[in-house]
């Protein structure tokens, strides 16, 4: 792979070998240039839709204060010291949506999501440690951050968001527009804003085992077949009438041990559980529906794309849309490999389709998770 301004001229190779999950990386002008494509007055916008997910951060005389969007009123600008931070940017905005996808050296099923603040002077979230890697790209005005290796991670008590007790200072940079800063997970850090300014978070999915185990059961549920019913025929007279039987428990045990899952099971699973969207995500439908022919001449000509809210990945002969699964033929698989890796497919890779592929695209055309180009 080549090597990437993004990561300061290393390879995605190289980035990933030595810094990810292991130590911070500073890479000024990763994105020479960079002017910010989502304004001040947008990102506003944004943080007053009730299907997106905004938080406001204050910080004064009486601490720290924390509120849930959506935001009708926000501080006035020349107030110091606030943050307005808006999760998932890149689902509603295209810009965003193109930056994000700058990262995919990570695979789709490891990235999350594009988070903006704005910090008015003096503004931040404190010093803090996240569960994941994350890359902060400065994208207008200057931020000091500083940045800490250390091991105490215990937080202050009673405070509406996470905040460490103790923080003790590595090393400290100024980031101008287009520089970042990479952070493996739990690294301590705390970014105030110089004047105001827009800070972009890259951030990652790392599904807490604990809550994938619980939708992996949940998941089992519809799979699991154990067929027959209990049944005793040397059942001897009970002398403890309410003593749980010894060899019920051991045939129980038998019985519930035939629960098996195999690696289709778990992938199944997990491509449904990870491309499923989070519940704030709406699709719109088309303004003009298309009846299955016109779809399929239009799609033939100009090609598809997905919509930046879908979420698709495959493995095998399965692929996962928007929390669906599909078993598919190897030349549906090339088609729908092609449309999630490249998000994309032009009109002539649709030839070889079979009535069943057309028909879901079509589908999925219907409910807004992919369009004409
Ligand atoms: C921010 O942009 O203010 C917070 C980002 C972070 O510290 O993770
Ligand atoms: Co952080």
């Amino acid at each position: 792979m080549k090597k990437l301004p993004l990561l300061g001229g290393l390879t995605p190779a190289r980035f990933l070998r030595d810094f990810w999950h292991k130590k911070p990386l500073l890479i000024r002008q990763a994105i020479p240039d960079f002017s910010a494509p989502i304004t001040r007055d947008e990102l506003f916008g944004l943080a007053r839709r009730d299907d997106v997910e905004s938080r406001l951060i204050t910080h004064g005389a009486s601490g720290w204060n924390m509120r849930h969007g959506p935001m009708d009123k926000l501080p006035a600008l020349k107030q110091k010291a606030w943050t307005l931070l808006v999760q998932g940017v890149n689902l509603h905005d295209a810009r965003a949506d193109a930056l994000l996808r700058q990262f995919r050296f990570v695979p789709d099923a490891r990235l999350d999501d594009l988070m903006i603040s704005y910090a008015s002077d003096g503004g931040g979230v404190g010093p803090h440690f996240d569960s994941y890697d994350v890359f902060l790209l400065q994208a207008h005005g200057q931020r000091r951050w500083r940045v800490s290796a250390q091991d105490d991670l215990r937080l202050q008590e009673d405070v509406p968001l996470k905040i460490l007790s103790h923080f003790e200072v590595d090393e400290e940079f100024v980031l101008e527009p287009g520089d970042m800063l990479y952070l493996p997970p739990h690294y301590a850090h705390d970014g105030v804003a110089i004047g105001e300014c827009m800070t972009y978070s890259i951030g990652f999915r790392a599904p807490a085992y604990q809550e994938l185990g619980e939708s992996f059961l949940d998941f089992m549920l519809d799979t699991i077949d154990l067929p027959g019913r209990y049944a005793d025929p040397d059942l001897k007279p009970a002398t403890r009438p309410a003593e749980l039987p010894a060899g019920m428990v051991a045939r129980m045990r038998d019985e519930l041990n035939k629960i098996r899952f195999t690696d289709d099971d778990i992938t199944i699973f997990l491509g449904q559980h990870l491309s499923e969207p989070k519940p704030s995500v709406f699709f719109d439908p088309p303004a003009q529906p298309l009846s299955f022919a016109r779809f399929f001449q239009a799609a033939r000509k100009r090609g598809l794309r997905l919509h930046r809210k879908t979420q698709v990945l495959y493995r095998g002969a399965n692929v996962f849309i928007n929390g669906e699964s599909f078993h598919v033929g190897r030349a549906d698989k090339t088609i729908l490999a092609r449309l999630a890796d490249m998000r994309a497919v032009d009109g002539e890779a649709l030839s070889g389709a079979s009535e069943d592929l057309l028909e879901a695209l079509h589908q999925w055309h219907e409910t807004g998770w992919l369009e004409l180009i």
